[in-house]
């Protein structure tokens, strides 16, 4: 029996992406798509069987809800679940506040929930890549980040920056301070900071470099998002995984090693 999927955000961007995945996808079957009123109504060109309603739950969810909204989007579709609906979600919409974070972790006490800032294998590569850094380097290397995206990304720094900085800050042997750009007469670099920078223009879909600099040599490991494609397939692979699991909170260290 193929998967229901409903996209949440279908319009944008990723939801345009889920929704040609979707389709070309022989084990799964779009139920539903949703996104804000006043929705661009793109999505429609790309699945004109399937109306987009103007908000969630106003059709059926079926078996997996995708969410790549707004924080918005996803702050609407947690407080107005149903208590009856037991559809799992995938979201993959960045910049959560706690409030947000509270209310994914309440809604995994019922059903199940996969949540990731970047659904790439490449970047949870990378982020393992940061902690073995960490082990490897004597801790009085200097560390920095630089991330690029499109120009008309909203948050600053990019929740896969946000998770790095966390990464970072976990597994480095002393204290890491971010410090979010500079300029002007700063001073030395302070042994303690942790440098991020974040670059935006163009049509970028993403790209991470961590910078290690030590005495008379630097190790840089980087990534880059070719398309955003490759975040959908992620996506859609979260959500064959997570339609067989019981409920809570999933990331990305469980799909990849369960
Ligand atoms: N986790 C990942 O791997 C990953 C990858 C790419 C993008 N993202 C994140 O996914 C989100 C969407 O990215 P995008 O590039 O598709 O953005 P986008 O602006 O192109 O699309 C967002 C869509 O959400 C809709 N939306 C906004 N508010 C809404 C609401 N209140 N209810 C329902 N729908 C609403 C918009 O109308 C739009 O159709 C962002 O948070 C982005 O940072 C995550």
């Amino acid at each position: 029996m193929a998967l229901t999927i409903t996209i949440n955000g279908a319009c944008g961007r990723m939801g345009q992406a889920l929704v040609e995945l979707v389709r070309a996808a022989p084990d799964l079957t779009l139920k539903s798509l949703w996104d804000r009123p006043g929705h661009p109504a793109a999505a429609s060109s790309v699945a004109a069987d399937v109306p987009v309603a103007t908000g969630p739950w106003e059709s059926d969810p079926g078996m997996v809800i995708v969410d790549f909204s707004r924080e918005e989007g996803l702050r609407t579709l947690l407080k107005s679940w149903p208590a009856a609906a037991t559809p799992a979600l995938v979201s993959g919409t960045t910049g959560l506040d706690e409030e947000l974070q509270a209310l994914l972790a309440q809604r995994a006490q019922r059903v199940p929930v996969f949540y990731a800032a970047n659904m790439s294998q490449g970047i949870h590569a990378l982020r393992l890549l940061a902690r073995r850094a960490a082990e490897l380097l004597d801790g009085k290397w200097d560390v920095e980040l630089v991330e690029m995206h499109h120009n008309r990304k909203a948050d600053a720094p990019s929740g896969t920056a946000s998770d790095l900085i966390e990464t970072l800050q976990a597994a480095w042997p002393r204290p890491l301070q971010p410090v979010f750009g500079r300029s002007g007469l700063c001073g030395p670099r302070g042994e303690d900071e942790l440098g991020v920078f974040a670059l935006r223009g163009g049509s970028v879909v993403g790209e991470h470099e961590l910078v290690f600099a030590g005495p008379d040599e630097t190790l840089r490991i980087s990534h880059q998002a070719g398309s955003r494609l490759l975040f959908a397939r992620g996506a859609l692979r979260a959500c064959r995984w997570i339609a067989h699991q019981p409920p809570g909170l999933y990331g990305m260290d469980d799909l990849v090693d369960p």
